[in-house]
């Protein structure tokens, strides 16, 4: 890969041996996926932040480090909501550990919004080139704004955090946006809630792998394209997808006389992952809930209590946004955190079963929850958790 004379500078460590570090991870990186060159970002949004993911190690080597970010940079999720972790029943022990991973992030002047929503937070253009880690982020990122950015690992995006560049290679470039796959849904046209979007993720992640799907036959709206891509980017890794005549690059890369492979995928198989498991607990915000999925739980909930714990996840930015629909939410006994989320942080470890009405979530919580896992949609994950009761 060729480097400017200014970045020879730094991979030689005159810029202090933390910029030097980061500089040898970007150069290994776009040298392993012949990058020609480093191209200046936008914004970077890192992972590894939850104590739990990261533990002692992960925390060991960040605090080694001294350097600053050059570019607007946010944290994925972390282990417990910053405020009342308390409540979210986190040991004192694991807290203290979290926030020593999160003052080590704020020495190197990253915002401590933990979310994986960061879209909802600052404005992303289309056409923008990010090094984003999320998963969910990167797919929402790619596909329904249409930025660039590869599925960074936590040390390439704060690498490309500090330094404010990355490699130029897989998702950064037009020729390698192309559809792989045409996906053809049948049946999927009326469906209204983020889980029949999930949930078709879910089926559809494990027929893409890593490659680029076209989808026809689905109309989803902006948060059931989050939902399909979290969940593509969960069972898959499905960084990027199109929905004709939907996201913005659908015109571009149309699958319409290309010879792409075709799959059918019928509202049938969707349907299938929903069973009826008895649950106790239900868990909402995977990704982190938008303004209207917070007024759409709070219009459901309304004038009703719930019976087993009730936890919501969403952007504390978000949140201050959505007072009256919170207030609404947490009469009813149902809690909403900020800062987490149901896979990353220790708090639901102790169910048996937790429904939720996220494809991606169906996916991590057997393995990151240790618990069994039941799929349905909002209202019926609401009606779960009152049982009918007003
Ligand atoms: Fe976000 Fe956690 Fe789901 S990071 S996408 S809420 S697993």
């Amino acid at each position: 890969m060729h480097l400017l004379p200014e970045e020879e500078q730094v991979l030689a460590g005159e810029y202090g041996e933390t910029r030097q570090k980061m500089m040898e991870i970007l150069a290994a990186i776009g040298t392993v996926f012949g990058a020609a060159r480093l191209i200046p970002i936008k914004s970077a949004q890192v992972s590894g932040a939850s104590y739990k993911t990261i533990g002692d190690a992960g925390l060991e080597w960040l605090s080694g480090l001294d350097a600053r970010v050059s570019v607007p940079t946010v944290l994925n999720p972390i282990g417990m909501d910053r405020v009342t972790w308390r409540e979210m029943g986190i040991p004192p022990g694991f807290a203290k550990k979290q926030e020593e991973v999160i003052a080590a992030y704020a020495r190197l002047g990253i915002r401590l919004e933990c979310t994986c929503t960061p879209y909802y937070i600052y404005q992303t253009r289309f056409g923008e080139h990010l090094a984003w880690s999320e998963s969910s982020a990167v797919s929402y990122a790619n596909s329904v704004i249409g930025a660039r950015t590869n599925r960074e690992g936590g040390p390439g995006a704060l690498a490309a955090a500090i330094i404010g560049k990355t490699p130029e290679y897989g998702l950064h470039l037009v020729a390698e946006r192309k559809p792989q796959v045409h996906i053809r849904v049948e049946g999927g046209d009326s469906w209204d809630d983020v889980a029949w979007f999930g949930a078709l993720g879910y089926l559809a992640g494990k027929i893409a792998g890593n490659r680029i799907p076209f989808f026809s036959g689905i109309r989803p709206r902006r948060d059931h394209l989050k939902a399909l891509g979290a969940a593509m980017a969960a069972s898959g890794a499905v960084a990027l997808y199109h929905v004709a005549g939907i996201t913005p690059e659908a015109r571009i890369f149309s699958y319409e006389g290309s010879d792409i492979e075709q799959i059918p995928v019928t509202a049938g198989e969707v349907a299938a992952l929903w069973n009826e498991i008895p649950v106790d607990a239900v868990a909402l915000g995977c990704p982190h809930c938008s303004p209207e999925e917070l007024s759409r739980i709070a219009t459901l909930l309304t004038g009703k209590r719930v019976k087993i714990p009730v936890y919501i996840f969403a952007a504390r930015k978000v949140i201050e946004t959505c007072r009256e629909a919170i207030t609404a939410i947490e009469r009813s006994g149902a809690q909403v955190f900020a800062d987490t989320c149901m896979v990353v942080s220790p708090a639901l470890e102790q169910y048996r079963t937790i429904m939720v009405n996220s494809g991606k979530a169906f996916s991590y919580v057997p393995d990151m929850c240790g618990a069994a896992v039941r799929i349905g949609t909002t209202e019926e994950c609401i009606l779960v958790a009152t049982d009918g009761a007003t």
